[in-house]
């Protein structure tokens, strides 16, 4: 059974009316923590110093919310939302319904699709679409190479006139070297960045696991960490050629990130994301043979998980995508070999990241700064902040509540989650998009009456 509503559409739902007294606000961009009292009203939202005249009329409902957080909307920058043509799997609608339920206010469209996202005419259907039925704000992101094919750069300028964000052949590399050249000097004239999945695929070749102990074990044939670090290292070299700005998606090795700090160091255009999976499980959990393990860049070790920790805290990976990948029992269900690559993660996102602050590697400003301030930079849109005095778009969480995942309880119709079965702590109460609260677990439902 879910445990919360989805209140309503983004257009159409309540505006928020309410006080909340004692709440912990973090803000990264004013640099605010600090338990506070803040008013909405009529969705106007409002930080309230202390000693300040508020006004608070009589209808406003107060609610003491000692313990729990208030954090500006999350941004997820890498999503597959399945639609157009994959519906099954999962939809515009359901999938921005995970995204709320998980605090997310904003989520960038991988465009993996069928058709793909390459012509202005999948963009607008994207748009059109989410206009009609998301929960949240959904950015499509068109691929570099037509049909994701890696031989033909897509109209670029058109597509970001359709509005297209940033372009990607995730799922995909781009192999041809020169082909990537070009789009990041494309990208450079149209100020977006180019979202890098790096994979050298006569390397990865047919792999289905991490390369190395494990995969030797079983027997599954390996995808070794240099097919990623190859790919990483050529496309910061093209940074540096073209001066364009490459976002290195999905960080699953050491080897990356030590060439992404040293790149940062250089004063290069780089940005980096990595995902909840790629710091909390490792590659032993393909023991199981259970094909929700299976995910492309695969699972690693402990020690790349180590690595990766670090560059999350010293600043080289500035961001924590999901790269939600729903698939159904007929992908998943299926002998290791055979099943499709792809987790899905925005409804257990924030709650696995926020272990991150319990184990000191970010504070929670950090947190939030890599899960929406960051992610919104990077991709140049308007959101990680707290618009004082403004529609503000954000989520209420309690930071300590337990739940066990269940699967079945989600909103994303994916069946492939890696937690399922495990207690997480951290969980969305509400979600509130310009004023508007667009998702509430039950005992909050009453906001949007
Ligand atoms: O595991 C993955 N699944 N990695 C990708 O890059 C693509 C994604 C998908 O679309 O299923």
């Amino acid at each position: 059974m879910k445990t919360g509503n989805i209140v309503s559409k983004l257009y159409d739902s309540k505006k928020i009316s309410i006080y909340m007294k004692n709440i912990r606000v973090i803000d990264p961009v004013r640099s605010l923590d600090r338990v506070m009292d803040v008013q909405v009203s009529d969705g106007v939202f409002k930080l309230i110093n202390d000693n300040q005249e508020i006004g608070v009329t009589s209808c406003i409902k107060e609610l003491d919310c000692s313990g729990l957080w208030l954090i500006p909307g999350l941004v997820d920058m890498h999503v597959h939302l399945r639609e157009p043509g994959e519906e099954y799997k999962e939809t515009i609608e359901t999938g921005s319904q995970a995204a709320v339920a998980g605090g997310v206010v904003a989520v960038a469209a991988m465009p993996n699709t069928t058709p793909p996202n390459d012509t202005e005419t999948v963009t607008r259907f994207i748009l059109d679409r989410a206009k009609a039925c998301a929960s949240c704000y959904v950015f499509p992101v068109a691929a570099i190479t037509k049909g994701l094919n890696g031989q033909q750069l897509t109209d670029m300028g058109n597509l970001v006139e359709a509005g297209a964000i940033a372009f990607s052949d995730d799922g995909n590399p781009v192999m041809d070297s020169t082909l990537m050249r070009r789009a990041l000097e494309y990208s450079k004239i149209f100020g977006v960045p180019i979202i890098s999945h790096c994979e050298d695929k006569m390397l990865s070749a047919d792999g289905v696991m991490n390369e190395g102990k494990v995969s030797y074990e079983l027997g599954l044939r390996g995808i070794p960490r240099i097919a990623e670090q190859i790919m990483v290292s050529r496309d910061i070299a093209l940074a540096k050629y073209t001066g364009a700005r490459v976002h290195i998606a999905h960080v699953s090795t050491k080897e990356s990130v030590d060439l992404i700090r040293k790149a940062k160091t250089e004063g290069l255009n780089v940005t980096a994301e990595t995902t909840p999976h790629y710091f909390s499980l490792t590659e032993e959990k393909v023991y199981s043979y259970d094909a929700r393990y299976k995910v492309n860049p695969p699972l690693r070790t402990q020690q790349d998980i180590n690595v990766i920790l670090e560059g999350l805290h010293d600043g080289t990976i500035d961001a924590i995508a999901t790269d939600h990948a729903p698939h159904s029992f007929l992908e998943k269900d299926i002998e290791f070999d055979f099943a499709a690559f792809g987790m899905i993660g925005l409804e257990t996102s924030l709650a696995v990241s926020l272990e991150l602050t319990r184990k000191g590697i970010l504070s929670p400003a950090e947190l939030i700064a890599k899960m929406s301030t960051n992610p919104a930079k990077i991709l140049n849109i308007p959101f990680g902040f707290l618009e004082n005095n403004g529609y503000a778009s954000f989520a209420v969480i309690d930071p300590e509540e337990e739940w066990v995942v269940n699967n079945d309880d989600f909103y994303s119709k994916g069946v492939n989650c890696p937690f399922e079965g495990q207690v997480l702590k951290g969980r969305v109460k509400f979600t509130v998009i310009n004023g508007r609260v667009v998702f509430a677990r039950e005992e909050y439902s009453w906001l949007a009456k």
